[in-house]
């Protein structure tokens, strides 16, 4: 969406929320180099009723506006990123359905080239693996595939992938963005990761398959039941990863948070503690807080 639709949006929301009776002029400043709208330039809320005398009848807002909101920087949004998938065990992962489907698709014809959108477990096991197989933590996230899921049918049949994770449920966790606004799960973070499904490539080491079972049943103690090679499970699985090649993060409202793509080399540099050699400042995702996390 156009940074300018989704700032008519605010602004509706904005009106909706603010400005009962009260006529107020906007202005929406977009910054087209983020596709970023400022949510400070979308409103003035005035802090007196300007004419006592005829409008008493008026309820005016407690809303006003901190003096100077100012963003976190890329770096350290790409940072709660990487904090938000490390502490993410689903997604939304979205993919397309094949023009060309095999015969045991079991997918009806009129929704080929549609994207789907499913709900999966994941889990950010990349640190966890020894270093033939993993990169010390490079924010691709792994699965446990299902072959029978229609997520990775579609892989399978040639799609890419983008997995969608959030902040969300986190909401009553928070405070509001300052004194008088609604607490809003609009103004938590969200990032979708672009990429396209890697199957960790059979048979998968015995130390490589230790580290993914320890690790992904951490976050998943039900998966057990379909493990790869589980003679009665029902499904066979795979073990697979998400290799991200972009990054879209909207971190809140405009203007107190980022909102754009992010640098994949920094996203892939960050680690746990510290990045590697070159990338941001010296900090890993470890240092940093998502909104209402205790202990910041
Ligand atoms: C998948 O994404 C890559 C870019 O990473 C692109 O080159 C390729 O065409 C895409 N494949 C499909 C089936 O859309
Ligand atoms: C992405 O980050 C890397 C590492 O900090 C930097 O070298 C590169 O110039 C950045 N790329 C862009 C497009 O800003």
């Amino acid at each position: 969406m156009k940074g300018r639709y989704r700032g008519l949006a605010l602004v509706s929301t904005l009106a909706l929320l603010f400005l009962q009776a009260v006529a107020v002029p906007f202005s929406a400043a977009v910054d087209d180099s983020h596709d970023q709208t400022v949510l400070g330039d979308l409103y003035r809320l005035p802090s007196e009723p300007e004419n006592n005398a005829d409008r008493n009848d008026i309820v005016y807002p407690v809303a006003k506006e901190p003096e100077a909101a100012t963003a976190p920087s890329w770096f350290t949004s790409t940072l709660m990123a990487r904090r938000l998938l490390a502490l993410s065990t689903t997604g939304v992962a979205s993919t397309i359905f094949s023009h060309s489907p095999p015969e045991n698709a079991h997918a009806p014809t009129p929704v080929a080239g549609h994207s789907i959108s499913l709900k999966e477990y994941i889990s950010d096991c990349d640190e966890a693996l020894p270093p033939t197989s993993g990169n010390g933590g490079d924010g691709n996230p792994t699965f446990l595939a299902l072959h029978v899921a229609t997520t990775f049918r579609n892989t399978a049949a040639g799609s890419n992938i983008s997995v969608s994770i959030d902040w969300w449920d986190h909401l009553s966790d928070t405070e509001p963005l300052f004194p008088g606004f609604p607490l809003s799960a609009a103004g938590l973070p969200r990032v979708t990761l672009i990429g396209y499904i890697e199957p960790f490539s059979t048979p998968v080491p015995e130390d490589t398959e230790a580290a993914l079972r320890s690790c992904y049943l951490k976050a998943h103690p039900d998966a057990r039941v379909w493990l790869p090679g589980q003679g009665n499970s029902p499904h066979t699985s795979f073990w697979a990863r998400l290799v991200v090649t972009q990054v879209y993060w909207i971190g809140g409202f405009g203007g107190f948070q980022q909102i754009g793509w992010m640098n994949v080399t920094e996203w892939k540099g960050i680690r746990r503690e510290k990045s590697l050699p070159g990338i941001g400042d010296g900090r890993g995702w470890q240092d940093v807080r998502l909104p209402g996390e205790k202990g910041y």
